[in-house]
Order: structure tokens, then sequence, then C-alpha cells
């Protein structure tokens, strides 16, 4: 069996379900259920014996160590984050533990269990870790897109959690030879996104008939990959990747964020219309993240070259498929979106006004 860490998250629980659709094989799912796990989103494998749900936080040393020493796996794959800059911002404490703290515990209780494999399966045994491009900074205008070979310049607080993670893991198969793998990937989007995000943020606004917060001038540019191809590059790299490598993976789909925020609204104002006007009058300008990176491209020809990966979905044909997704699963988004989340929607939002 693999087993996944923050399979309730959004990425996580996307992976799990293509996973065991796709293959068949178990999956031992290790998640803490913070704001931003939901079992809701893994309802479809209720009754499913190869998917093995454990409420864990991977900072338990001991229960990571239990857990292994159990089941078993072959592989571990490690989405488990805290992952949203704007929180991070307010409180960048939980991110240095999950992030990094972690991440280094989860790679320490790899460590013991996998000198203890036998021969074969220590050498087919995989640590494959999920991170991000912001790991790289901010890039202008006209610079090229990152590449694996990019020098690390995060500058959030989220983000430089994630370069230390990834700092780890690559220590780990320089110092002790464990079998890592590593994937740096641009904004994701897709089916059971939280609503603090900018897709799913923008979606639930407009049909609540709220004010659409643009950070800034609008023109900042993000890279977007469907949730489903990010998965599918995951699988690629596990079963081709090189031990040591790192992976960028990306769509080659730059947007200006209020580009993609009116072409939510056009989808919108085609499948939902207003009684009256267009999503687009709900458009506001609002005071700019602090430090906001002001462009990320990933350049994902390595992924390509060695591992014949490429997105199966274009920005348009995704889009299309998440609005619709969004409109057909309002009551998941209402109940994760209940609670404790319309607590930071007022910390985040209300000093922006
Ligand atoms: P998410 O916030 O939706 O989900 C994170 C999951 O991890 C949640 O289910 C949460 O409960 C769980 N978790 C958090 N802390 C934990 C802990 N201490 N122990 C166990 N579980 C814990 O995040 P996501 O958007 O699905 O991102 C998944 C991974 O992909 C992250 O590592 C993130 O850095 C990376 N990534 C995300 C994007 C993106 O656009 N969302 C892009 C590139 C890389
Ligand atoms: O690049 C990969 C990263 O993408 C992942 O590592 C992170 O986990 C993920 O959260 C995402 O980070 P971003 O900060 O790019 O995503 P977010 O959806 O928060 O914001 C996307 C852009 O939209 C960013 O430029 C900020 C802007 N924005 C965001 C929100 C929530 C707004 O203009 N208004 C908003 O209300």
């Amino acid at each position: 069996m693999i087993l996944v860490t923050g399979g309730a998250g959004f990425i996580g629980s996307n992976f799990v379900l293509d996973w065991l659709q796709g293959t068949g094989e178990s999956v031992l799912n290790i998640d803490k259920l913070t704001y931003a796990g939901n079992l809701g989103t893994l309802e479809p494998l209720h009754g499913n014996v190869k998917h093995v749900f454990v409420r864990a936080d991977i900072c338990d040393r001991g229960a990571m160590d239990a857990l292994l020493a159990e089941h078993k796996p072959r592989a571990i794959l490690h989405f488990a984050a805290e992952s949203h800059v704007d929180r991070s911002i307010h409180g960048p404490a939980d991110f240095v533990q999950t992030n990094v703290v972690g991440t280094f515990t989860l790679l320490e209780a790899a460590r013991a269990y996998w000198i203890t494999l036998p021969a074969a399966q220590k050498a087919a045994f995989r640590f494959l870790h999920v991170s991000t491009d912001e790991v790289f900074g901010s890039l202008s205008e006209d610079d090229p897109p990152f590449s694996e070979t990019t020098p690390y310049a995060p500058n959030s607080p989220y983000s430089a959690t994630k370069a230390g993670s990834d700092h780890l893991v690559r220590a780990y198969h320089h110092t002790y030879g464990l079998p890592v793998l590593t994937t740096n990937c641009s904004n994701n989007y897709g089916p059971y996104q939280f609503p603090e995000k900018l897709i799913p943020l923008m979606i639930a606004n407009a049909l609540a008939g709220k004010p659409l917060p643009v950070y800034g001038d609008g023109n900042n540019v993000r890279d977007w990959l469907y949730v489903g191809d990010h998965c599918a590059a995951i699988r690629r790299v596990l079963a081709d990747g090189k031990p040591g490598e790192t992976y960028n993976i990306g769509g080659w789909n730059e947007k200006k964020n209020l580009d993609v925020v009116s072409t939510l609204c056009d989808l919108l104002d085609a499948s939902r219309p207003k009684a009256e006007g267009s999503y687009r009058e709900q458009i506001t300008y609002v005071k700019d993240r602090p430090g906001h990176d002001r462009r990320y491209a990933i350049d994902a020809r390595k992924l390509e070259r060695e591992v014949g990966w490429k997105p199966a979905e274009t920005f348009e044909t995704g889009l299309a498929k998440t609005v619709r997704w969004y409109l057909d699963n309002r009551e998941w988004v209402d109940e994760v979106a209940s609670g404790e989340y319309q607590k930071w929607v007022e910390a985040n939002y209300a000093e922006r006004v």
C-alpha cells in the first residue's frame, strides 16, 4: 500500500480518489483534520476496504512510527501542510510547526522504517514530497519561468516553511540515501478546494451577491493547473522519477488575477445569470497582500521530457468543469465554510476595505 498525508485536504483528497479509482492499490490516509481537512470529501470511499483513514498529526513521531510498522507502505506521498499564504501572514507558527517540524518528524520516522526493510523493498521505497513553486520567489514580467535550477527565494512565511521542508527532504537523500522525490507545482484549482483560495472564494462570493475582493491592482500573475493534472503528474513521478531529483509541475497557463476573476464572472453569467446585470459588477479592489509575489510561472519541460507527463486540461476546460462542480456542490461549500471559517473571513477581509 501507499501512505498519503493530508489526504482529506484539497489536492490530497483528489489524489486518493483518483488513485483508488485508477490503480486499486490500498491507501493509508493520515490527516490531522485541521479546518482544511474534510472527511465529507472522502464520502465516496465509505465502506471501501482499500482506504484506511487515520486521524493523526504528522508531528507525532510515536504515531508515525506505529503506523509505518503496522501498514508497511511501499511509498509515502507527503501532501499535509498549512497551505494558505494569507493565514501564514496572520499566524506563521502553525506553518513552522506542520511544514517544517512535521516534515522533519515524518522524514525521521520514514528513515527509521526504511533502514529496516529488506534490500529489494528498500531500493523500491519512495518518499515523495509535494511542494510548491512559491519557494522560488517572485518573477518580473520578462523573467523566464522557474526551472528546477532556479535558486530558492521564498517571500512569505508559507513559502519559507515549504522551502525549509524541501531542504530537509533534499538533505535526507544526500546524507542518508533516503530515496526522495520532490515536486514543485504551480497554483491548483478544481473540485474540493477550500473556499479561502482565489477561485472557489470568487465563485462562492459571486453566488452570494458579495464583493469579489481583488488584491492590489489585480495584475499579479499565477500559473494555473487543474488538480487532476497535478495528481496525474505525481503518479508519473512516483513511478518513474529518479530519487534525489526535483520536478516542476505546471500547465503553461499564466493568467492575471483580474482576468481569472472576470472569466469566472462570464462563466457564471452564462450558467447562472443574475436577475439583472453581470457578476463583474461585484469586482472590488481591496488592500494588497503584504509582500505579494508578482508573478509565478513554471517551466515543466523536465517533467514532460523525463516522465512523459502533459496536462490533459486547458485552463478553459478545467475552469468550466470547476465552475460546474461548485454550482452542483453548494452544500459541500456551505458545510466547510461554516463556523470557524467565518472568523477567518472577518480577520482577513475586514482590514482590507
Ligand atoms: P489543504 O490546506 O487543502 O490541505 C492540507 C491538508 O493537510 C488538510 O487536510 C489538513 O487537515 C492536513 N494537515 C494539516 N496539518 C497537518 C498535520 N500537522 N498533520 C496531518 N495532517 C495535516 O492543502 P492543499 O491545497 O491540498 O495542498 C496540499 C499540498 O500541496 C501542500 O503541501 C501544499 O504546499 C502543496 N501545493 C498546493 C498547491 C495549491 O495550489 N493548493 C500548489 C502547489 C503545491
Ligand atoms: O503557487 C502555488 C501556491 O498557490 C500553493 O503553494 C499555495 O498552497 C496556494 O494557496 C496558492 O497560493 P496563492 O497565494 O497563489 O493562492 P491564493 O488562491 O491565495 O491567491 C491567488 C492569487 O489571488 C494571489 O495573487 C492573491 C490573489 N487573491 C487571493 C484571494 C484569496 C485575491 O486577489 N483576492 C483574494 O481574496
